[in-house]
């Protein structure tokens, strides 16, 4: 008899040892407790803000093509652009910046002339102003949306942004409300976000926190919101320009316009401090936004969960501050920044969006909502054509990221109720890197609902989870989740389908719950 057979035999059940030791090291559970009787702080549906600049084709081509277009539109306000806008909810667009906000000059894009400028600091082109004031507030009309506007301290005045708010709040018969008829809006606008500069450490006028903190109290006095409907309910809410990353000016920064909020008088007050951190890891930007490997994933991921370390650190000023968290912290610039695409204007931010951005936005806004009780709003940079986009668009074509939809699975967490979870992350580690293997929040839906996010970051292991849940029977869970072949598997005009999310199947037994997860996915569940 030929020993081969039992050679194979052997072999196999060597083979079998291996990938069950394998499955057991790898393939290892994560218990997660929630009790649903002990809610936490509102995930407020601020935290799901856009940001979007003049600033590449994030406005011009991405949203206004003007009415003459054969791009179908309302207004010059693109209709495919609007319909995925809708679909997200998105709670506050900031605009007009960013840098360009400390260079525009409302006046100049209102009415029937517009005054052709510059935009200098994006790549140097001609700014048509067709864009302006009412075009804003007609595409928020069309999202359904509110307005985060930020007034010019940098190259402006007071009386400008002054006249700026009357122009759009005023209910009077005054000369800036009859202009604002005369240009097709009788009714006052509602402004719900003014942001007092931007960057003003930096691309908004280089000043000191001494210098800053005088011009804030003297916008903050006299830049009013005249709208009968904003007075006691729904006020427009001031923020104040506050750290730009982890380095000791911005401690010293926001110590001093938080020890002068502790004074202030009736005269002037705040009601956020804004934060801008990017993942970028050096400057200026150089990591590829596609084709890159595990190496590049991880190290962006690690980068980006340093957001919670600057988050603790402007928390803890402030909470010695403010020890009531009246003042949010609003973290209103965020996101990848990577090296421009090849072949694109390096001044327009063209970069791709891979499903390492999709993970990177889970990771960011389950830790906003970890902070949930002092960060009350995020926008992320910038909702389309540039940086980590939630569209992009080319002529008439249209697709949508992958960031993008995580945006639409998170939905449910707009205002929900934080429930604490329990639960050991694991560890995934690739060359010298560690991180956190899976991150998971849970929430009380307005819907009544419990609603879970989690990822799995690794890209390579699946994750089995096992969920205790106290304070409710769960009965039946059901759920998305979003997953690619490759960390940088990304959607192009040409596969719009790579990066979507799927329907994913949980059970639901006697209270507990378990489901699978994939290898670099983002899974949002719902247990009724
Ligand atoms: O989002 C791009 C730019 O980054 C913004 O204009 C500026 O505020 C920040 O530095």
């Amino acid at each position: 008899m030929s020993s081969k057979p039992l050679v194979r035999q052997l072999i196999g059940l060597a083979f079998l040892i291996l990938a069950l030791t394998a499955s057991s090291v790898y393939a290892q559970e994560i218990k997660l407790s929630v009790d649903v009787s002990k809610p936490g702080a509102k995930i407020d549906r601020n935290l799901f803000g856009q940001f979007a600049e003049h600033l590449g084709h994030g406005i011009y081509d991405g949203i206004w093509v003007g009415p003459n277009s054969t791009i179908p539109n309302t207004r010059g306000i693109r209709n495919d652009v609007v319909a995925a806008l809708k679909a997200l909810r998105v709670p506050n667009v900031r605009w007009p910046g960013g840098c360009f906000a400390d260079e525009y000059h409302w006046r100049k894009a209102i009415g029937p002339q517009r005054q052709i400028t510059l935009n200098p600091n994006w790549g140097g082109v001609i700014e048509p102003n067709t864009f302006g004031t009412h075009e804003f507030m007609d595409f928020l009309d069309q999202i359904g949306s509110e307005a985060y506007v930020s007034v010019n301290v940098g190259s402006g005045t007071p009386q400008e942004a002054a006249e700026w708010l009357e122009y759009m709040t005023t209910a009077q018969p005054t000369t800036l409300q009859k202009d604002r008829a005369s240009n097709g809006h009788p009714a006052p606008y509602k402004i719900a976000f003014l942001g007092i500069g931007n960057e003003s450490w930096d691309c908004g006028g280089n000043m000191s926190p001494d210098y800053y903190l005088s011009q804030f109290k003297i916008y903050d006095r006299f830049v009013r919101n005249f709208n009968p409907a904003q007075q006691d309910k729904d006020q427009m809410l001031k923020i104040a320009v506050g750290p730009g990353g982890d380095e000791p000016r911005w401690s010293e920064w926001t110590e001093t316009i938080m020890k002068a909020y502790q004074q202030h008088t009736w005269s002037w007050d705040m009601n956020g401090l804004s934060m801008h951190s990017y993942t970028v890891v050096k400057w200026p930007p150089a990591f590829a936004s596609v084709g890159f490997g595990e190496t590049e994933y991880a190290q962006i991921l690690k980068s980006t969960l340093e957001m919670d370390g600057m988050i603790n650190k402007y928390s803890a000023i402030m909470d010695k501050y403010d020890p009531q968290k009246k003042v949010a912290l609003v973290v209103d610039e965020w996101g990848s920044w990577y090296a421009p695409l090849p072949g694109s204007n390096p001044g327009f931010l063209v970069q791709q969006n891979s499903l390492r951005d999709a993970v990177l936005a889970a990771l960011n806004l389950n830790l906003f909502a970890r902070h949930a009780d002092r960060v009350r709003m995020a926008n992320i940079a910038q909702m389309i054509n540039v940086l980590q986009a939630m569209i992009m668009t080319d002529k008439e074509k249209m697709v949508l990221t992958p960031t993008y939809y995580v945006y639409k699975m998170y939905v449910p967490f707009q205002d929900s109720t934080l429930v604490p979870v329990r639960f050991e992350a694991g560890t995934y580690a690739h060359d010298n890197i560690s991180l956190p293997r899976v991150d998971v929040i849970a929430a009380k839906g307005k819907d009544g609902k419990l609603w879970l996010e989690l990822t799995n970051v690794d890209p390579n292991q699946p994750a089995e989870i096992d969920l205790n849940i106290s304070g409710m029977t769960a009965k039946s869970a059901s759920g998305e989740t979003l997953t690619a072949p490759k960390v940088d598997s990304v959607n192009t005009f040409d596969a719009p389908k790579t990066v979507v999310p799927k329907p994913i199947s949980a059970r639901a037994q006697g209270g507990d719950l378990t489901l699978k997860l994939e290898p670099k996915s983002v899974t949002v569940v719902s247990i009724e």
